[in-house]
Formats: C-alpha cells, structure tokens, sequence
C-alpha cells in the first residue's frame, strides 16, 4: 500500500488552483459550499494548503498547469479558464460545472483591418493549438508564433500581424493601438475532474458539486437582483 493510501488520503480530496483571479472569484464560491483555506493561499509560499476540512485540501498552480495536474491525478479537482482547457484538449477531464467566473473572449486582434492583409498572415499567440485549429477550420495558412505573454507587444513591433488573446474590457488593446477583430470563444472558468477519481471519490465529490452548483446558482441570482 502507498504511504498516501496508508495514511487515507486516498479518501481525501485535492483542489487545484492558481494564484490571481482564479484563487480570488474561487475562494467565495468554495467557501459557499464549506471550505475555508486554513491560511489565506494568495499571500502563502506554501503549494499544500489544508482546508477547515480534514479530507479536503488545494494545491497551488499555475493557471495553465491546473488541467496537467487534474489528468495526472496531482488533483482530485481544479478550477481552470475554458480557453486553458480548449488549449490543453481536455483529455481525462470531466468538465462538470462553468463557475461563470473570469469571463472574457478569446479573440484574434491587431490593427484595424490586419486580418484582411494579402498574402500569409503571422499570428502571435501562447494558444497555438486553439489558433492553429480556428485557421485550419476556414482553410486559410498563417504563421505561428508561440509567446508566453504580453502578446499585444506583437504587432506594434512588427513581428506579427494579428494576436490571439483574451479580452475582457478591451482596454489592454485600446491602450496599444490595437482593436479586436474575431471572437473564437466566450470564456469562463470551470470545474474539471480527474475521471478517475470521480469514479472512485464519488461520494465525496458529488456533495461537493452540488454544493458549488448551489453556490454559483446562488451568485448568478444576487447578481440578477
Ligand atoms: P499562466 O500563469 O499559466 O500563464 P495566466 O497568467 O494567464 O496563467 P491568469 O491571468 O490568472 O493566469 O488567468 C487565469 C484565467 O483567467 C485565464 O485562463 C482566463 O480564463 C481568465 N482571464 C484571463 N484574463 C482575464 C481578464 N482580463 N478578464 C477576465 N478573465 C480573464
Ligand atoms: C489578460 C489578457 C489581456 C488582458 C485583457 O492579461 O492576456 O492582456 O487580460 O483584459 P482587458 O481586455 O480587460 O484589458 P492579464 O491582465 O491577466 O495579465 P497577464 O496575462 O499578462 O498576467
């Protein structure tokens, strides 16, 4: 037996989440369905952080990462944006429940008219899987060219004609010149489950589920009031 199965934490139930407004809009929603970080992860070094729950704790990721650790069983559950989820495929992933939080679109943008230069259109983007697939399904060849961020810097150098990125208020792009073109998608984040363990954590993870379905329920009417 595995020292983990050992000491019944193959019982327990790992969240994983990243730092920043996935943490920030997840903690409410997760303290709605009755758990609390034991200390607040946003300002903690730690990557393990228990909960008020004995079975229950989160591991702190990167927001890209979440779904790799939910496939891999490093996590029970995760919280992770639609547009990582699109980019990862999401393979040994149930998607069960859209948080409805971090909305924003994943969009092709650059400077007015970029999209209808002649000739092949270089595109900069950290979603080269989304984005290889959104120009093979109209049949037209770009150029990709992978970055890590701060993609609106692209086109104002001259190295790319379009971006793909995701825009919420639009200022980011305003703020660079640049407008948005295409909407790929309308992004939100989700909870995702290890197939795995929503077979053999069922009981514990399908409370949970209904709680957070409750919770979000319950955000989405105050908002409406
Ligand atoms: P990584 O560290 O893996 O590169 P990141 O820096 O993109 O991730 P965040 O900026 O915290 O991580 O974004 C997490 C998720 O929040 C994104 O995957 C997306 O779904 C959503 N998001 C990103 N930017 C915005 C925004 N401006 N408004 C609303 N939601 C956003
Ligand atoms: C995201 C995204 C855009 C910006 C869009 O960046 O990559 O740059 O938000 O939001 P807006 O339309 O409201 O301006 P973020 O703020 O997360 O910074 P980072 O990805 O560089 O960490």
């Amino acid at each position: 037996m595995s020292e983990a199965a050992a000491n019944g934490e193959s019982h327990g139930l790992t969240i994983a989440l990243s730092k920043g407004r996935i943490l920030e809009q997840t903690l409410p929603l997760l303290a709605a369905a009755g758990i609390e970080p034991a200390e607040p992860p946003e300002s903690s070094r730690k990557l393990v952080v228990p909960t008020n729950l004995a079975g229950v704790r989160l591991v702190i990721v990167r927001a890209s990462d979440v779904p790799t650790y939910v496939e891999h069983g490093g996590a029970d559950l995760g919280v992770a944006g639609k547009d990582v989820l699109m980019e990862h495929g999401g393979q040994g992933l149930y998607e069960p429940l859209d948080l409805n939080i971090a909305r924003c679109r994943l969009m092709v943008a650059g400077e007015p008219g970029a999209d209808r230069r002649p000739g092949q259109l270089r595109v900069a983007t950290k979603f080269v899987n989304i984005t290889r697939r959104y120009y093979a399904e109209q049949g037209r060849q770009v150029e990709l060219i992978k970055l890590y961020g701060s993609m609106e810097l692209a086109p104002l150098v001259g190295m790319a004609d379009l971006i793909v990125d995701l825009v919420d208020t639009g200022n980011t792009l305003r703020a660079n010149g640049l407008e948005p073109l295409e909407t790929i998608a309308w992004i939100s984040s989700r909870l995702v489950v290890n197939k795995a363990s929503m077979k053999m954590k069922h009981r514990a993870i399908r409370p949970l589920l209904e709680r957070l379905r409750e919770a979000v329920g319950d955000e989405a009417a105050a908002a409406q009031a």
